[in-house]
């Protein structure tokens, strides 16, 4: 597991990074989240074991990145936010450029380098060279390259940008399999929704400081401050509206046409349970009753302008 404990880098008086803790295991992909010069990258930095923390650690399954860093850098592939290829090398000469880095020893190379290719969907560019490749195939190229020693966690600094819609959509596919094979995988974003669905942790990062970080579900739900539920039915929406108004712990109610209102709720589940049964009871014929989720974009506008300590 990875155990972050209170990071902190100071740039000669400004603090990029203020107290970063969090904790992840195998499997977790972690979105990382937070606007330009939040210290996302210097967080990664030191996770990386290129740059030294002022204070504060970090352990990758008990290796401590200051302490014992070779061994670190053994178990990490780092994907920078901006990175150069070698532009007269074909694509699995690349490769195998980099399982030498990393110590694969030669005979095992040919097979590593299938499948890293196969898992980054590259197998028919082996022969390509590497400037003749989409934006979209380098990005997952050098992916591929982070993944020739088999790292048990893989630290992603801003992969999607500069993709196109659909590159984006193969690198989260490509992500989320690295989940399932089991490895830890922190990737980065200023722009939340491209994050938001294949992450199953996110860390809200601002001004250095780690706002909120956990499961996506468990982060909402402490956000949300009520329920928002939408009752749909057959007819008599505007009545039920009214009707609905005086039950307890019902804070606002707004109909949208006809058939739908939405409600803002501050009770429980049980008496959520009650509203349904009320409107039944009272002759209402209703076809949908649900509680709207708040998505990650809300809980990233409220923490992030303050609304919530
Ligand atoms: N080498 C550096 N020297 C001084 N300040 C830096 C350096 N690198 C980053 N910073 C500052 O630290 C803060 C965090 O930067 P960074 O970690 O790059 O943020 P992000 O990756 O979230 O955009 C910013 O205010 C940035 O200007
Ligand atoms: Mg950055």
């Amino acid at each position: 597991m990875l155990d972050v404990k209170q990071l902190c880098k100071d740039y000669s008086g400004l603090q990029a990074v203020q107290g970063v803790s969090f904790q992840l295991h195998p499997g977790d992909v972690f979105g990382f989240i937070g606007s330009n010069g939040a210290g996302k990258t210097t967080t990664i930095r030191m996770l990386a074991t290129l740059l030294e923390p002022t204070s504060g650690t970090a352990t990758l399954n008990g290796a401590d990145i200051q302490r014992d860093p070779m061994e670190v850098r053994r178990q990490i592939g780092y994907m920078p936010d901006f990175f150069g290829l070698y532009d007269d090398l074909k694509v699995w000469e690349y490769l195998d450029f980099f399982a030498g880095i990393y110590r694969v020893p030669p005979r095992e190379r040919p097979q590593v380098i299938d499948n890293v290719l196969e898992l980054t969907d590259l197998t028919v560019k082996r022969q390509a060279y590497v400037q003749t490749l989409s934006r979209g195939m380098q990005q997952r190229l050098c992916l591929a390259r982070c993944l020739v020693h088999d790292p048990a966690m893989l630290l992603l600094d801003e992969p999607a940008s500069g993709l196109d819609p659909r590159a984006r959509a193969e690198l989260k596919e490509l992500i989320a399999e690295l989940g399932r094979m089991g490895k830890i995988v922190i990737v980065s974003s200023h722009i939340l929704p491209e994050l938001a669905d294949f992450c199953n942790t996110v860390g809200i990062i601002e001004r250095g400081e780690l706002l909120a970080w956990g499961p996506v579900d468990t982060i909402i739900r402490q956000i949300q401050a009520h329920r928002s539920i939408m009752i749909r039915m057959l007819e008599r929406g505007p009545e039920a509206a009214e009707f609905v108004s005086r039950l307890p712990s019902v804070l606002a109610v707004t109909p949208r046409g006809s058939h739908e209102i939405q409600i803002e709720y501050a009770g429980d589940l049980e008496g959520q349970a009650e509203i349904l049964a009320t409107l039944v009871r009272d002759g209402y014929r209703v076809t949908d009753f649900r509680e709207e989720q708040a998505d990650l974009e809300d809980v990233f506008l409220r923490l992030t302008t303050g609304a919530v300590q």
